[in-house]
């Protein structure tokens, strides 16, 4: 992929929550996760397990959890993203791969949305419902699926939130 489709990527992503029942390819997942793996992390810790899950009853089940994440019943896949709760940077650790695979899926004309993990009332639910570990704690939801909606959303201005040298 050139640059400039990098850029287009990160500029086109959007929050997608509505999918079309099509199937994401289990090669394509896999190269997915494989971006949230090769993400930075602090120390290299790769404190991360991503817990892919395709099966409508398991994504029903994460999706009564998730507060705000109802649509997931409905996404291609959703990876949930864990860190070790040792881990210095946890929460840096899990957003970054999370990031990385948003761009990842997008590249791929995947759609997605974040679904907030970290310390919510049901992050300890969905760690047991995957069956994870207790040494790993919930970092983000991530649900995935192919979309017919075009989404626009307001962004702040380059100028708005940028500053040269000093404020
Ligand atoms: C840490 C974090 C938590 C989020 N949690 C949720 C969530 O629980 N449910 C949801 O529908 N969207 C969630 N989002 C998506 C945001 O609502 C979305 O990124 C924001 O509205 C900007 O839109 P965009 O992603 O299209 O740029 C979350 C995003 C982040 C970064």
């Amino acid at each position: 992929m050139a640059a400039n489709e990098v850029i287009r990527v990160i500029k086109e992503r959007r929050s997608v929550r509505e999918y079309i029942p099509k199937p994401i390819p289990r090669e394509v997942l896999e190269d997915i996760v494989d971006c949230g793996r090769l993400a930075p992390s602090a120390r290299n810790l790769q404190p991360w397990l991503f817990v892919v899950s395709t099966e409508k009853q398991i994504k029903e089940e994460i999706s009564k959890l998730a507060l705000y994440g109802k649509f997931i019943a409905n996404a291609g896949a959703c990876i949930s993203v864990f860190c070790e709760k040792d881990a210095n940077h946890l929460v840096e650790d899990g957003c970054a791969a999370t990031q990385n695979m948003l761009i990842a899926a997008k590249a791929y004309g995947i759609d997605s949305c974040w679904v907030a993990g970290y310390e919510r009332p049901y992050s300890e639910d969905i760690r047991k419902l995957l069956g994870v570990p207790e040494k790993y704690k919930l970092i983000s939801l991530i649900s995935l699926g192919y979309s017919d909606k075009k989404v626009t959303r307001d962004k702040k201005t380059l100028d708005e939130i940028v500053r040269w040298e000093r404020y």
